[in-house]
């Protein structure tokens, strides 16, 4: 899985403090644009596997909280930042190219 590049949206899509889903095969990733920084994380909490996207994203922190337990992770590195997750998030590369934003499952 995950050679190639999947498109995201364009540029003008995904501003920044806003946030996507793309799918890389049975891959969720949330690609997040942080003051026209862009990351991608996969798009499921390491404590029960529920969505990141659905919850809030925090564009000052540069986190999102997993609206089912409150867990919250770093979208720059996907780090987990307080309980009751502990494990970091995949993060996957994130390419801007022709106005347009694509990422990719890496693994
Ligand atoms: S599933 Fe995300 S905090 Fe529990």
């Amino acid at each position: 899985m995950g050679r190639d590049w999947i498109f995201v949206c364009a540029t003008s899509e995904l501003l920044p403090g806003e946030s996507r889903v793309a799918w890389d095969g049975d891959t969720p990733i949330l690609v997040v644009n942080l003051d026209g920084d862009y990351y991608a994380l996969e798009d499921r909490c390491s404590h029960e596997d529920f969505e990141l996207s659905a919850g809030a994203l925090d564009p000052a922190e540069g986190s999102i909280e997993c609206v089912l337990h409150g867990a919250r992770f770093d979208v720059r590195d996907g780090r987990a930042l307080c309980a009751p997750a502990y494990a970091p998030v995949a993060k996957f590369p994130v390419e801007v190219r022709d106005d347009g934003v694509w990422t990719r499952d890496d693994r």
